[in-house]
């Protein structure tokens, strides 16, 4: 998906997050696919690397991979050697995307983990492993448990990020009108109050939410 409707995301995108052949062919194979338009857009894509690169991220996490678009713009921002773990519950999902790491080069960079997010990352956690960075962006009512899992295994001076933040405008709504608008609504207000993150919502496409993992003093 590109916000290239709008001129002013598309004069940003034309200078700075053109998709490659890569890229644009995954989208055409998602399409072809009948694999829903909920992916990221190239804007937020290029956005994900500038995060991912300031806080010179070598391991990232993400929960949802749908068919491999994000994941493939963030594996783009690591260094030699780093690596992305992506985690899809289901399996014909996972395999278009393991297809198009394979199209992109990234096979030996991007890990696909099919199961559902819960139980990887307490896989993850059991395992101590450490995350520079963690893209949240599966089902909306683990939100919260997702950010439970992201303050255990993201470093000091790591990111955690989540996609949806805005729920297209519903978020402003009192009471919320479906159960994903809660979560993201309690997902939100934790981030807010949360004092081991320092934290905003960019309104980029539907809110990407941005959280630096502080250091401790
Ligand atoms: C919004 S899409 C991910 C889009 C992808 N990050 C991108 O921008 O290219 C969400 C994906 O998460 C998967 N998903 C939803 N709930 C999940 C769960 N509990 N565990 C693992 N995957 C899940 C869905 O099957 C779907 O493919």
């Amino acid at each position: 998906m590109t916000d290239q409707q709008d001129p002013l995301s598309g004069y940003v995108c034309r200078l700075f997050a053109q998709e490659d052949e890569v890229l644009a062919g995954l989208r055409d194979e998602m399409a072809r696919h009948d694999l829903p338009e909920i992916y990221i857009s190239a804007e937020q894509g290029r956005l994900l690397q500038v995060l991912l690169t300031a806080v010179g991220a070598r391991r990232v996490l993400e929960l949802g991979t749908l068919g491999g678009y994000s994941a493939i713009w963030m594996a783009r921002a690591l260094p030699p050697g780093g690596q992305l773990v992506t985690v899809e519950m289901r399996p014909e999902r996972a395999e278009i995307a393991r297809e198009a790491f394979r199209r992109a080069g990234l096979e030996d960079v991007i890990e696909v983990r099919v199961g559902r997010a819960l139980d990887v990352v307490q896989d993850l956690r059991s395992r101590r492993e450490v995350f520079d960075a963690m893209f949240i962006d599966a089902d909306k009512e683990g939100y919260g448990a997702y950010l439970d899992a992201a303050l255990a295994l993201v470093r000091p001076g790591g990111l955690i990020l989540g996609d949806n933040a805005l729920q297209h405008g519903a978020i402003v709504e009192e009471p919320a009108p479906t159960p994903s608008v809660q979560a993201m609504q309690e997902f939100n207000d934790r981030l807010a109050a949360e004092e081991r993150l320092v934290s905003t919502i960019l309104p980029i496409r539907d809110g990407l939410s941005i959280s630096i993992v502080r250091k401790a003093e």
